[in-house]
């Protein structure tokens, strides 16, 4: 029988489906529900110090919804962290970890560029007993004037300095979650690494704007008649992280083998999350999804991920991790290949090779 056991960092969980810090582990009962329902960790809701200074808005979400205007493919929100008193927070992870002591709880964190304060919200956050730290590098809307969040994602040099103040401070594993409002992804996540954070998490919400209502002529979401670009979420973005995904794969077995990587970005199956670790990721996480589907969904995604493992005899997740990373070249290497499989008389001619693409494509239309 296949395992889902996942080890990482010095943690082990049930299975690699982690709730990624959002909605779904905004407070004590919702974490809990996690837990019950059989997700493998859980990442709470970014919390900071001052959370007085956090100013929510509301309309705060926008959808996108496929031409059947019932799925939701992509998801736009302008929510900040946590507004809950860091104190508060405390108290319920104490609590959480006196009730599931076994249940791997992450803190996600967020501060200014202060030493003092990132070293005070990590001692004190371990003190209450969670397990690991996300550090969030990559909240794409509010607080810019405090570089927090993809303010300092956006720095390699700061977030260097950053995740080295950290690691000076934390016992536990750190996870620095990337944001992809950036050209290449493995700078950020090359200085976390240099850091010395154990793993990267990617990928946080894309910069975006959901559209322009041809009534009113408002964007959206829209407050009191006025937007502001948020972070785009759910299966929509998924082809971009698992791009990152990869990319990021690729840093870590070069430069830095042995550290771990988080893969998010429009996982709602079993066969997306399977894909993500084909592309070299420990864990997966879950946001949107959950919000769409329930926390239940972690049952059926845990069924599909053994179904694909036991339909090719993997019999843990260490067996084809990182499997597909081997199958990406540079174009011009796609077209060296093709070029030889001509020359070996495969394709008689460049005529072929065209009717070839064309009836390949169509039948991929029709299979749309
Ligand atoms: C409404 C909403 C709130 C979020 N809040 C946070 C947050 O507080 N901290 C954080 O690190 N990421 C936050 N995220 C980002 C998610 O953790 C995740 O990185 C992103 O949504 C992509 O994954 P998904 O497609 O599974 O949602 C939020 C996402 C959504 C949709």
């Amino acid at each position: 029988m296949a395992s889902l056991t996942t080890h990482v960092d010095g943690l082990t969980l049930p299975n690699p489906f982690v709730i990624a810090s959002g909605p779904p582990g905004t407070n004590l009962p919702v974490i809990q529900r996690a837990f019950r329902e059989g997700w493998g960790a859980v990442i709470a809701k970014t919390v900071s110090l001052d959370a007085g200074k956090v100013k929510n808005v509301s309309p705060r979400y926008a959808k996108l919804y496929a031409a059947d205007r019932r799925e939701v493919i992509g998801w736009e929100n302008i929510e900040l962290i946590s507004d809950r008193a860091f104190e508060t927070w405390l108290e319920e992870f104490r609590r959480c970890k006196d009730a599931h002591p076994e249940g791997v709880l992450i803190a996600s964190i967020m501060e200014e560029y202060r030493r003092d304060a990132w070293v005070e919200i990590v001692e004190r956050c371990e003190a209450a007993g969670v397990d690991g730290f996300e550090l969030n590098f990559s909240c794409p809307h509010g607080l810019p004037e405090r570089r927090m969040g993809s303010a300092m994602g956006q720095d390699p040099d700061l977030l260097e300095e950053v995740c080295g103040w950290v690691m000076g401070a934390a016992r536990r594993p750190v996870w620095a979650k990337m944001t992809p409002n950036i050209t290449h992804i493995e700078e950020p996540s090359r200085a976390a690494l240099r850091g010395g954070c154990t793993g990267i998490s990617a990928i946080n919400t894309i910069r975006s704007v959901m559209g322009v209502n041809l009534e009113t002529l408002r964007p959206e979401p829209c407050v009191e008649g006025y937007s502001t670009p948020g972070g785009y979420s759910s299966k929509a973005i998924r082809p971009i992280a698992l791009r990152m995904v990869m990319e990021i794969a690729q840093l870590i077995r070069k430069e830095y083998p042995g550290r771990s990587l988080s893969g998010i970005g429009g996982i709602e199956s079993g066969e997306d999350a399977a894909q993500f670790i084909l592309l070299g990721a420990d864990t997966v996480q879950v946001c949107t999804g959950v919000m769409k589907f329930g926390y239940e969904c972690v049952r059926g995604m845990k069924e599909q991920l053994l179904a694909f493992m036991e339909g090719h005899g993997f019999e843990s997740l260490g067996d084809f991790r990182g499997r597909s990373l081997a199958y990406f070249t540079t174009h011009g290497d796609l077209v060296r290949r093709q070029a030889e499989r001509k020359q070996a008389g495969r394709l008689a001619s460049d005529q072929d090779w065209a009717a070839e693409d064309f009836v390949r494509q169509s039948d991929a239309l029709a299979g749309e």
